[in-house]
């Protein structure tokens, strides 16, 4: 089993889209490890967007995630990675195939709806980021 970490974006648990969204999750054969509603400082978003600090976006970006309350998970599945990313679809939702989380849910490439790791070494690092041991099950 492997694990991703996600978190549902400001723009769609502010149009209630969470349950929706966490019941795809779910169907799609994901089991939920650890789950918690939470707010992104601006130190904390730039944390954890570390790697795009240097893109021209990355301020737009720590603005978003900043706007509102987040909905976090730790997702644990056989190649949870790719799978989710799969799921999720494309950045862009113009470029998301059809019936993904991003095609359905997304506004536009940077107010889209969810984010998934894109890897197993920053899922574990992200899955830190936002969790203690004794909240994973
Ligand atoms: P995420 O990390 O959130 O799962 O998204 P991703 O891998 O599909 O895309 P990434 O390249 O890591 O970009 C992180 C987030 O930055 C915003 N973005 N805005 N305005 C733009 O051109 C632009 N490009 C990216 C999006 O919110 C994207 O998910
Ligand atoms: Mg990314």
């Amino acid at each position: 089993m492997s694990i991703t970490l996600t978190m549902i974006k400001p723009d769609a648990v502010a149009a209630g889209h969470t349950g929706k969204i966490m019941d795809m999750i779910i169907q799609a054969g994901f089991r939920i490890q650890a789950m918690k509603m939470t707010r992104l400082s601006k130190e904390k978003a730039e944390e954890f967007y570390a790697i795009h600090r240097e893109r021209p976006f990355f301020n737009d970006l720590v603005a978003f995630m900043t706007e509102g309350p987040i909905v976090a998970a730790i997702l644990e599945k056989e190649n949870a990675v790719d799978d989710f990313r799969k799921l999720i679809g494309a950045t862009n939702p113009e470029k998301a195939e059809p019936g993904t989380i991003r095609k359905l849910f997304a506004q536009n490439i940077e107010r889209n709806a969810i984010h998934g790791s894109d890897s197993d070494a920053n899922a574990e690092i992200e899955a830190r980021f936002f969790f203690s041991g004794l909240e994973r099950f």
